[in-house]
C-alpha cells in the first residue's frame, strides 16, 4: 500500500487548539488562578493609564504643558504594560479578559500633590507585581516568573523617575521660575 503523507493545515491546528482550550483544563498551559490574577493586573495597568491621563488633564488645566505631556507619555506606557499581560495570557492559551476600570480622581491641590499621587500609585503597583511573583513561585510557574522579571525591573525605573520629579518639586521647583523650568524640561519627553 502506498504511504500517504498527511500534514495538518495550520487552520485545523488552530481549531483543535481552540477546542481543547474550551473543553479541557488539562490543555491549559497556565493555571486558572494565574490567568485571573494576570487579567486583574492588566486591569490595574489600564487604571494606571486612566489615572495618569487624569493627572495630565489636571496639568493642562493649570497650564503646565510640559508636565501634562510627560504624564500623557506615562499613560500610554501603561496601556502597553496592560497589553503585555494580555499577550502573555494569550500566548499560553489562556483567555484574556478586559475588566471594568474604576474612575480616577479629577482634582489635585498642587503640582506636587498630583505627582505624589502618581508616585504613591507606582508604589502600589510594585506591591501588586511582587504579589504576582510570589504567586508564580508558589505555583512553580517558571514561565510567568520569567515574564514578570521585566516588570520587576520596570517598577524600579518607574518609581525612580516619578520620585525625582517629586523631590525637585519639594526643594524649590514647586513654584515660580523653578516650576516653569521643570515644565520646559519635561516637555522634551516624546509621546509616541
Ligand atoms: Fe505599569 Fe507604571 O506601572
Amino acid at each position: 500500500m502506498m504511504h500517504t503523507s498527511f500534514s495538518v493545515h495550520p487552520f485545523e491546528e488552530r481549531l483543535e487548539e481552540a477546542f481543547l482550550r474550551q473543553t479541557s483544563d488539562i490543555s491549559l498551559m497556565i493555571s486558572p488562578l494565574m490567568v485571573d490574577e494576570l487579567n486583574k493586573q492588566a486591569n490595574a495597568e489600564i487604571y494606571s493609564s486612566c489615572l495618569y491621563l487624569a493627572i495630565s488633564d489636571y496639568f493642562e488645566s493649570v497650564n503646565l504643558k510640559g508636565f501634562a505631556k510627560w504624564m500623557k507619555a506615562q499613560a500610554r506606557e501603561e496601556l502597553a504594560h496592560a497589553d503585555r499581560f494580555y499577550e502573555h495570557i494569550i500566548d499560553r492559551m489562556g483567555r484574556a479578559k478586559v475588566l471594568a476600570v474604576e474612575q480616577p480622581p479629577f482634582e489635585w491641590s498642587s503640582p506636587a500633590d498630583a505627582i505624589r499621587a502618581a508616585f504613591d500609585h507606582e508604589v502600589k503597583v510594585t506591591g501588586l507585581i511582587n504579589g504576582l511573583v510570589n504567586l508564580a513561585l508558589s505555583e512553580k510557574d517558571n514561565t510567568a516568573f520569567n515574564f514578570l522579571q521585566w516588570f520587576v525591573a520596570e517598577q524600579v525605573e518607574e518609581e525612580k523617575q516619578v520620585d525625582e520629579i517629586l523631590q525637585r518639586l519639594k526643594i524649590g521647583g514647586g513654584q515660580g521660575a523653578g516650576l516653569l523650568l521643570m515644565d520646559s524640561e519635561l516637555a522634551q519627553r516624546k509621546v509616541s
